[in-house]
């Protein structure tokens, strides 16, 4: 089948009017592992040049850890290379369970569910717990993830402006009505790096009778003393009703992501997630390097201490 001229051309004119923006991505390509040290090529054909990386998620070093990858190694081994299946056909291996378990743990709550990376978690958990007679109150600059989950759920939506807990308050008071309200926040924001107040929104969901939901992407392994998160950090430890966040940053950096919580949220999200249902999970040469991980910062929180 042949591609019309009359369609490349509007699409030709999109990616002209990107790059005349000055906001075409242009990709690097690392020829090393991913480290503090790298090999890049860029421009793309150019030669190799060696550069320090200072815009990784790799916050803890992690990423090319021997343990951890000779942990993926054993996984390989003695779990096969994938699943070819979701969880609740036959995706479930008990290294999955463990994962989920050893979360929970460090987490501080009840239960958790994998997804295949935080945006997935993101863009399932809104649709499973909310219905259109419920309320969404989020930060307005949370991740582009977490909008995208709220675009697929038929619950209300509303914003405060970013880190106003005034504003958070005023529009609790508005949406009192609404038979569930869930306040969204990101832990540690991911553009500017600041810092929810977790404390404050605890405290005013408890008042309003509302739930929280944390994305901690950018902080779970290494914020607040132990390294749980934006939780610990905020001295709220065991008080957030939700937690998503993701293996793709400190915790290894391969992928996958998470819903840990209250019990019956995690539960609607293994009837209900759609992300969840129809995708496969993480494979298991990931959760077991991420498994290693969770030992590793168990153990110490030298890593931790030295960020
Ligand atoms: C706050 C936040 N949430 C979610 C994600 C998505 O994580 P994942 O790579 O696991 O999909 C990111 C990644 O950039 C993020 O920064």
């Amino acid at each position: 089948m042949s591609f019309p001229e009359s369609i490349r051309s509007i699409y030709q004119a999109q990616l002209a009017e990107i790059h005349h923006a000055g906001i075409f991505k242009e990709e690097r390509f690392i020829h090393s592992s991913q480290s503090a040290d790298i090999e890049v090529e860029f421009p793309s054909g150019s030669e190799l040049k060696k550069v320090i990386n200072m815009c990784a998620n790799n916050y803890l070093g992690l990423s090319s850890h021997p343990e951890v990858i000779k942990a993926a190694h054993e996984g390989l081994e003695t779990r096969g290379y994938g699943m070819s299946s979701v969880r609740f056909i036959c995706g479930t291996q008990d290294i999955h369970r463990e994962l989920e378990n050893r979360v929970t743990e460090f987490l501080g709550t009840e239960d958790t569910i994998l997804f295949p990376s935080c945006m997935d978690a993101n863009a399932g958990v809104f649709e499973a717990i909310l219905t259109s007679e419920d309320i969404m109150i989020s930060d307005r600059l949370v991740h582009a993830s977490i909008i995208d989950g709220m675009r697929l759920c038929s619950a209300q939506h509303d914003t405060f402006k970013h880190l106003s807990m005034e504003h958070l308050e005023e529009k609790l008071q508005l949406h009192a009505d609404k038979r569930l309200k869930l306040v969204i926040t990101d832990g540690v924001f991911s553009m500017d790096g600041d810092t929810a107040m977790l404390d404050k929104m605890v405290e005013l969901c408890e008042k309003y009778g509302a739930m929280l939901l944390v994305d901690d992407s950018h902080a779970t392994g290494f914020i607040g003393k132990t390294g749980r998160g934006t939780h610990e950090y905020c001295n709220v430890f065991g008080k957030i009703d939700i937690i998503t966040t993701t293996f793709g940053k400190a915790l290894g950096g391969a992928s996958g992501g998470c819903v840990s919580g209250r019990n019956e949220i995690v539960e609607m999200c293994r009837q209900k997630a759609r992300p969840y249902l129809f995708s496969n999970t993480i494979a298991p040469v990931i959760v077991s390097g991420v498994l290693k991980v969770f030992d590793i910062l168990s153990g110490s929180t030298e890593r931790r201490d030295k960020l």
